[in-house]
């Protein structure tokens, strides 16, 4: 797993957008599995940018979404599809036709959750799942305890998600018990995964994911599986990471070898 620290909230969000705009400009007609929440916000408003001022062209990107509430309808102000259009699809060029997210008013749940892998296979896969996570360590909806290995299909929240998300709803009461979530196994089989986290209040969980045993009761440590995944985060996230300066050095090395400075970290000196 590469891990990047960045400083704040906005660099994070830069950061990720250079890495899907990388994708975007490469393979126009990329696949982008996206994510809702406060933290993609920054990702999300740097990408519009990017369309606005120099042009990056999503009109033939394909999107999935991880997640949605069942019993909201696509216009309701929390369902994921009504975040989806008011933070990115209706500011950019991307064909509304190619933008999923799983319909909370499904009424056959197996059956539709069946169709939402088949889409995302007929699209020919997702090329980069932008993931963000819960406090209790979940990546979309599998909450602790889900299987490493689950699909798509109908999870029930748990009552700390259901508080956390609360703050949108005005009550706990009012936020839905059930979603329809992308499983962690179909998120394994995407081709890169880029998971973000900011603030303190994720510290935890970024220790569990990245430095902790894979286990189902954090399903973000199943990215430890995955052999292209890069973790943006910043400073306050990644505060009790014990390897932090070993994944400065990593970054460090990297971007001299994308400079072309392979001579510094060659060995000098010692005779021989
Ligand atoms: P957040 O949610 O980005 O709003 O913190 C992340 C999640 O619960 O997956």
């Amino acid at each position: 797993m590469r891990v990047i620290v960045e400083a704040t909230f906005e660099t994070v969000g830069s950061r990720a957008a250079e890495i899907v705009a990388d994708l975007v400009r490469k393979k126009p007609r990329c696949v982008l599995g996206l994510a809702t929440g406060s933290t993609p916000l920054g990702l999300y408003r740097e990408l519009v940018r990017l369309h606005r001022e120099e042009g990056l062209d999503f009109s033939r990107v394909a999107t999935f979404n991880l997640d949605e509430y069942v019993g909201l309808p696509p216009d309701h102000e929390q369902s994921y599809r009504y975040f989806m259009q008011s933070n990115l699809f209706d500011h950019i060029n991307v064909d509304q036709r190619n933008t999923y997210v799983p319909d909370g008013r499904a009424l056959d749940f197996d059956a539709y959750c069946e169709q939402y892998e088949k889409m995302i296979r007929d699209a020919g896969g997702i090329d980069l799942q932008v993931l963000g996570i819960g406090s209790d360590g979940h990546i979309a909806f599998n909450e602790p305890g889900s299987s490493l290995g689950s699909r798509t299909r109908l999870k029930t929240l748990t009552s700390e998600t259901v508080r956390d998300n609360a703050r949108f709803f005005g009550s706990e009461a009012a936020v839905p018990r059930l979603a329809i979530t992308m499983g962690v196994g179909t998120i394994l089989e995407s081709r890169r995964c880029l998971l973000l986290a900011t603030g303190d209040h994720k510290a935890r969980a970024i220790r569990d994911t990245v430095e902790g045993p894979v286990t189902a009761q954090v399903t973000a440590s199943a990215l430890q599986l995955h052999r292209d995944v890069i973790c943006v985060i910043d400073q306050e996230a990644g505060r009790l990471l014990e390897r932090r300066d070993y994944y400065r050095e990593v970054e460090k090395a990297q971007s001299m070898l994308q400079r072309g400075e392979i001579s510094k970290l060659l060995p000098h000196g010692g005779g021989g």
